[in-house]
Order: C-alpha cells, then sequence, then structure tokens
C-alpha cells in the first residue's frame, strides 16, 4: 500500500515538530517545512529511524511570496500528491502598532497569512479532484477577538481562523477535512520569539505535546474547530456573550507594553 504524504510547516520546532511526529507515527510520509535545515535533518533522521517512513526537508522562507509556488511544483516534480497540508508556521510580536517595524509586520502578515492562503490555493485542487486529504491550520484563541499590543499578530489569527471556516463549508462533502487548531498560550519557542516571555498569559503554558494531540485527533476525527482545554473552550464559548470592548480591553490589559 502506497503511504500519505503530509507537508509540515514549521516542523523545525514546537507545535509543528510534534504534529510531525504524530502524523509520521501514523505511518504517514512527510515534508518538513522550515528556514532551519539542521533541525529538520534531525527530525528527519528521527522519524525515519523510528517509523521506517520516507521523510524529505525543505528550507524555505515563507515569507518570499514565491514560496508556496515553488513549494508546490517542488512537489510536483517528486511526483508526491499531498495528502495533508499543515499550516503550522507562524510569529508574532508584541508591540505598539506605531512602532513596531512595520518591515517586521509585513513578514508577520507574508507567513501567518499570505503563505497559509497561497499554499491551500496550492494544494487543495488536488485533494478535491483525488477526493481525500484536507488541510490543517494553525490559529490561535487570539483569533476570537481583537488585541492591543499584538494587534497584527491577533489579526492574522481571525484571517486564519475565517478562511478555514469559509474553506470548509466550501468544501463540505467533498471527501477532504478542513481543521483549525486554536490554542490558548503553549510552551514552545514563540513567547521568546514574541517578546511575551515575562507575561502571565505564559505562566501556565499548555504542555506542546498535549496540545499537537488536540489537533492531530481533531483533524482526523474531521473537526473543523479544535480548542485545546476545557477551561478555553468554555472561555471562549462565553466570551460570545461579551461585548468586543470587553473582550478588546482584556487582551490589551495582557499583552501590554509601556509607552
Ligand atoms: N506557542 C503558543 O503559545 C501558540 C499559541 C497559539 C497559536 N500558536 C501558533 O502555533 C504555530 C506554531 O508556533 P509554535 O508555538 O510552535 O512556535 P515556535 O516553536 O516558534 O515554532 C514556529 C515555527 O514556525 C517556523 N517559521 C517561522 N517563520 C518562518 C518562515 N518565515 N518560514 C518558514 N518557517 C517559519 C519556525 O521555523 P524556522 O524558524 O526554522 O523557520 C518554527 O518551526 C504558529 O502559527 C503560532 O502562531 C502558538
Amino acid at each position: 500500500m502506497s503511504r500519505r504524504w503530509t507537508l509540515v510547516t514549521g516542523a523545525s520546532s514546537g507545535i509543528g515538530r510534534e504534529l510531525a511526529r504524530l502524523f509520521a507515527a501514523d505511518g504517514d510520509n512527510l515534508i518538513l517545512l522550515a528556514r532551519r535545515e539542521d533541525r529538520l535533518l534531525e527530525l528527519e533522521q528521527e522519524l525515519e529511524a523510528a517509523h521506517g517512513i520516507d521523510v524529505r526537508t525543505l528550507d524555505v522562507d515563507l515569507a518570499d511570496p514565491a514560496a508556496p509556488e515553488a513549494v508546490f511544483n517542488w512537489t510536483v516534480e517528486q511526483g508526491i500528491a499531498v495528502h495533508t497540508l499543515v499550516n503550522n508556521a507562524g510569529f508574532g510580536a508584541r508591540g505598539r502598532f506605531a512602532t513596531l517595524p512595520a518591515d517586521l509586520l509585513d513578514e508577520m502578515v507574508r507567513v501567518n497569512v499570505s503563505a497559509v492562503t497561497g499554499l491551500s490555493r496550492m494544494f487543495l485542487p488536488g485533494m478535491l479532484e483525488r477526493g481525500e486529504g484536507g488541510i490543517l491550520n494553525v490559529a490561535s484563541m487570539a483569533a476570537f477577538q481583537a488585541g492591543p499590543y499584538m494587534g497584527v499578530y491577533f489579526a492574522t489569527k481571525s484571517y486564519v481562523l475565517s478562511i478555514s471556516e469559509a474553506i470548509h463549508e466550501e468544501t463540505l462533502g467533498r471527501g477532504v477535512t478542513i481543521s483549525v487548531l486554536c490554542p490558548g498560550p503553549v510552551a514552545t519557542e514563540f513567547a521568546e520569539v514574541a517578546d511575551i516571555e515575562g507575561s502571565r498569559l505564559f505562566k501556565n503554558a499548555r504542555d506542546v505535546k498535549s496540545v499537537a494531540l488536540d489537533g492531530y485527533r481533531g483533524y482526523r476525527a474531521g473537526r473543523l474547530i479544535v480548542i485545546p482545554g476545557i477551561f478555553n473552550q468554555l472561555g471562549i464559548f462565553f466570551s460570545r456573550f461579551a461585548p468586543r470592548a470587553m473582550t478588546r480591553k482584556i487582551s490589551g490589559k495582557l499583552h501590554r507594553v509601556g509607552a
């Protein structure tokens, strides 16, 4: 039996690396994508040895607007039909919108939004033609409200949630699964990259393995929105009844930086 191929972006650390391990344990061949190739090669060795699968690595910067098409063309050249696309790569930055570097914000939109859109648009038609496979996007609990002092990050994650819901609706009954994982704070390199390590939000950050497992199981079960943790689920449920002015104020208090 030929094995399925799963492409995981941001597989060099955190949630992406754990998701890659879960797909590998299930017998999928893997394409691991990120910029830090040394880490990808380490993971490739680990997963090939542990599961006897075929693993390829792609050292790609998803901030490059040409990346999605280049990645898709590479899979065509390799004769690989991607069964599952995991759009996990992403990053945040804490600071005031007016003072965070404009090029950093632009890069964030290109990685968190444009690459997710481009890769999904490239790979989805093949999945629909074959009537199988799907896309697991990684958004965040940040997707559900505005986030003062991390405004662009929150907005990018709202986009990921929204586009996931839309594609899910458009493809119902076509044999593909669209899922979107929306974690709260998770213990990965994210907080350091986003300069939010000291935030009280991250004092009770969830374990990365359990978050990835929730996402993996949710996707395999065909669930659209996956929120790890009962308290996070309740928080999102009740936040629907709160005015947006209130949720954005609370969010701003949690991320506030000095003048
Ligand atoms: N940790 C949290 O609290 C949390 C909560 C909710 C949602 N999330 C989301 O979860 C996803 C994974 O984050 P994480 O927590 O696992 O953080 P992480 O440990 O920092 O991992 C981020 C991954 O994204 C990759 N990446 C970043 N920029 C890239 C680029 N330009 N091109 C290619 N790959 C790039 C990184 O690889 P390289 O640096 O090697 O390129 C890395 O593998 C993100 O979308 C994040 O927004 C995280």
